[in-house]
């Protein structure tokens, strides 16, 4: 695989940063990842918008437009010649002489094949375990999962596959994707505060507007062990149900109706974007 580094494309195993990096040094790096089907990037637009609103909010000392990053993925696209893969882009805190403070920012793209959850999972959904932990500067996409890598061994203990975090009684997102509660009642609801804004999450919206009753609020753990349906939004996962939190069972113990409907309209809107 190509990627391209700081003005160049290069093979993947030469695609090097030097140790000085504030991404190594101290983790702090702003990245974003989206899929390609077809060759096309999938709503890059919205992808490009929050890459540059995390680069901002992480005050990166970036020297990129938006346009060049943008024909530097049409050329990394046209090199590594994968219809679908996933691409991500990390700029970084840059070679900083200090350790700590930010200096050039250094901008990484690199593309993949990518890893869809296994149709079984689709199907019968996953078990997550809950955690009471806030990300910090929740609305930013950054290269920080110290706690999500951190409770992998916990995850696994409990036989779990990922972990809900909350704060305060009031559920948040998971380390990699944002939540979805269907109510008893038929509502889709999903959080507001705290989180990060998915793309996966603003498109099920857009989805969904006009055929469900859609609410944005607060939702506390109480409201997720009475759930009709749970699901998870992310680009590799799109849309996953979730159908056992700790030890409580969810609707059915299946993919729900609803999550299946959802997920069927998301493909054919995916392919429907590229077309
Ligand atoms: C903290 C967090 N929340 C939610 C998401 C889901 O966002 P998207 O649908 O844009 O992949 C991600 C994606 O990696 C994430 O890191």
């Amino acid at each position: 695989m190509v990627a391209f580094i700081n003005g160049e494309y290069k093979d993947e195993e030469k695609a090097l940063l030097h140790v000085s990096d504030l991404s190594i040094q101290r983790g702090y790096a702003a990245f974003d990842f989206f899929r390609t089907l077809d060759f096309k990037p999938l709503f890059l637009d919205d992808y490009l918008e929050r890459f540059f609103k995390s680069i901002e909010l992480l005050r990166l000392n970036n020297t990129y437009s938006r346009q060049q990053v943008k024909d530097i993925i049409r050329q990394l696209i046209e090199e590594n010649k994968l219809a679908v893969s996933g691409i991500r882009m990390t700029m970084t805190g840059g070679y900083s002489q200090s350790g700590y403070e930010p200096a050039t920012a250094n901008l990484i793209i690199t593309q993949q094949k990518l890893a869809t959850p296994p149709e079984e999972n689709i199907k019968e959904g996953i078990k997550v375990i809950t955690y009471e932990y806030q990300r910090d500067l929740p609305e930013i996409k950054s290269i920080n999962y110290l706690m999500g890598v951190w409770l992998q061994q916990k995850v696994k203990e409990q036989q779990a596959s990922d972990v809900l975090y909350y704060k305060n009684n009031i559920v948040t997102e998971f380390p990699r994707s944002n939540l979805f509660v269907i109510s008893k009642d038929g509502e889709l609801i999903t959080n507001q505060k705290n989180i990060l804004e998915g793309i996966t999450r603003k498109k099920v919206l857009e989805l969904a507007a006009g055929e469900f009753p859609v609410i944005i609020k607060d939702i506390t753990l109480d409201e997720i062990n009475n759930a009709a349906e749970l699901f998870m939004t992310s680009t590799t996962k799109r849309i996953l149900p979730v159908t056992r939190v700790n030890d409580k069972i969810i609707g059915s113990g299946n993919a729900g109706q609803i999550t299946t409907a959802l997920h069927t309209s998301f493909l054919s809107f995916e392919r429907s974007a590229v077309k």
